[in-house]
């Protein structure tokens, strides 16, 4: 019998992340963190002085890339890059690698590779309709721009960095407009997808509403 995966997709800072790890964790699934995958396509590119714009040199690269995940930590090649990848620098190169196809081709196995018992949550822009196409829960997760920017914002003061609410808006709606326009595999709600809208909704409660639809899908 397949492997039961809960597809997620969204745009930026929605927080699928958060509560796609939450989901995974109460159902003891693995766990997917696809964006991760292109923000370490970027990183790698840029400490090999690759440029963003070259698919083929992209692709090239992509064969040489040990990328493990352990532990909360993620390791590219053996060195732990867990914070390195979270900049804005490689937030719009994740954004910019991810616009090619046959990099995308070239990173679809190693997604599809996570597929295992007991099952997977996946998050990202094209799980449910393309890594994923057969998952059994499709759920488009999404909360206003302004929304989004005042989350990422709270997170960043939390953390003691200093930031500008307008400028995180004006990136996140550059993002979601790559993110949405681009032809390949855009960031797009799947027709059988379930849309959990999360501007009025706490974390535990995005968290539950996603719980439900999995085992109504059962
Ligand atoms: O989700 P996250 O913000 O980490 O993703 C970084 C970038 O990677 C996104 O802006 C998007 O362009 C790209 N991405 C993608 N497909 C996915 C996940 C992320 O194109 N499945």
């Amino acid at each position: 019998s397949v492997i039961p995966v809960i597809a997620i997709d969204g745009p930026s800072a929605s927080g699928k992340g958060t509560v796609a790890q939450r989901v995974a964790h109460v159902l003891g699934y693995h766990y997917l963190d696809s964006g991760a995958i292109y923000r370490i396509a970027a990183l790698a590119a840029l400490q090999r002085g690759i440029n963003w714009q070259d698919e083929t040199a992209l692709v090239h690269m992509v064969h040489d890339l040990d990328i493990r995940f352990s532990q909360g930590e993620i390791y590219l090649n053996g060195a732990i890059i867990t914070e390195a990848i979270r900049t804005e620098e490689i937030s719009r190169g994740a954004s910019e690698v991810a616009v090619h196809p046959a990099l995308r081709r070239a990173l679809l196995s190693l997604q599809q590779g996570f597929r295992q018992l007991p099952g997977l949550v996946a998050d990202g822009r094209d799980m449910a309709t393309v890594v994923f196409p057969d998952a059994q829960t499709k759920i488009f997760l999404t909360a206003s721009a302004e929304i989004r920017a005042e989350r990422r914002y709270k997170q960043l003061m939390e953390k003691g960095i200093h930031a500008n609410l307008a400028e995180i808006l004006q990136d996140l709606q550059a993002r979601d407009a790559r993110d949405s326009q681009r032809s390949a595999a855009p960031l797009l709600q799947s027709a059988n997808a379930r849309l959990l809208e999360t501007s009025q909704l706490s974390i535990d409660q995005a968290v539950q509403a996603i719980l439900e639809y999995s085992r109504s899908d059962n």
